[in-house]
């Protein structure tokens, strides 16, 4: 599946989201440690980047990890780079897109990029860049969204109108083909459910707005959500309901790439 939001929408949605993003963000911190967990020990960079840092919570993990190494975080929104700015979370801050990276060829030794490449339509070209601005033997570690996350909103909206209101995502199967027909070494490719419970619809949904990560894709109904609608809604989630309380699945792709070392 191609189709993703428009950019300036993502970059826009992240900006509005950089203040409230850090209170909301346990998934994503769960998620950004596994992915630290599976880096290979034998890694010392001298260089790396953190792509679509947000706030810039990993890239402080990654300065701590390599204090010796020059750290550059990435993103597409300015508002996150602000917050990643301000807690000096890298030694560079720079906004990019991931699909065309303003780095040098051959130039760092660690693309980290923690839930922030299922907004890309074109993975190809992550990839790509991945394989370009990496040095031989260099590392990319990825986390993000397969199908299946937020199944259970989505299969709730189907029950009321049949739109799309959730963010549309990638299959694990498209990113094992993508990974698998790149130009970089395979070392590690799974797929891990992680689930969260809500108490009722509004906290889930305030919740998504609060990561920026509230639903861009193109034929969300334009206008209010009505209160009939959203009333449907929450009974249809209820008979979802588990002792833990309304459940919110999150399909996550863990990969771990090697570029080629040199001769
Ligand atoms: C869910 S946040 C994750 C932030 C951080 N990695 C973390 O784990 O806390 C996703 C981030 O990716 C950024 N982003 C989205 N599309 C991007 C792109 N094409 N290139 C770079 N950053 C992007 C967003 O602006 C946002 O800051």
């Amino acid at each position: 599946m191609n189709e993703r939001p428009d950019k300036r929408l993502v970059a826009a949605s992240f900006s509005k989201a950089a203040g409230s993003y850090d209170s909301v963000a346990q998934l994503q911190r769960d998620v950004g440690q596994q992915l630290l967990q599976y880096l290979p020990l034998s890694l010392q960079p001298q260089r790396w980047l953190d792509v679509g840092c947000g706030t810039g919570f990993f890239s402080r993990a990654l300065t701590d990890r390599y204090p010796r190494s020059e750290g550059i975080a990435v993103d597409i929104a300015e508002g996150m780079l602000q917050h990643a700015r301000q807690a000096s979370a890298a030694q560079a801050f720079v906004a990019g897109d991931a699909e065309r990276l303003p780095l040098r060829d051959a130039s760092c030794d660690l693309l980290f990029s923690s839930l922030a490449l299922q907004w890309c339509a074109d993975f190809q070209a992550v990839l790509d860049e991945a394989h370009r601005v990496l040095r031989p033997g260099g590392t990319l570690a990825f986390s993000s969204l397969c199908v299946g996350t937020l199944q259970e909103l989505r299969d709730s909206w189907l029950a009321v109108d049949g739109f799309v209101h959730v963010n549309r995502f990638r299959s694990a199967e498209d990113y094992q083909a993508l990974c698998a027909g790149s130009s970089l070494q395979i070392r590690r490719l799974q797929v891990r459910a992680h689930r969260l419970y809500y108490a009722d619809l509004r906290s889930l949904t305030h919740g998504l707005k609060a990561l920026g990560a509230h639903n861009l894709n193109d034929g969300r109904p334009a206008g209010l959500t009505g209160r009939a609608r959203l009333r449907a809604l929450a009974d249809a989630y209820e008979r979802q309901r588990q002792a833990e309380g309304l459940p919110c699945t999150y399909q996550v792709i863990y990969g771990v790439l090697q570029k080629e070392p040199g001769p």
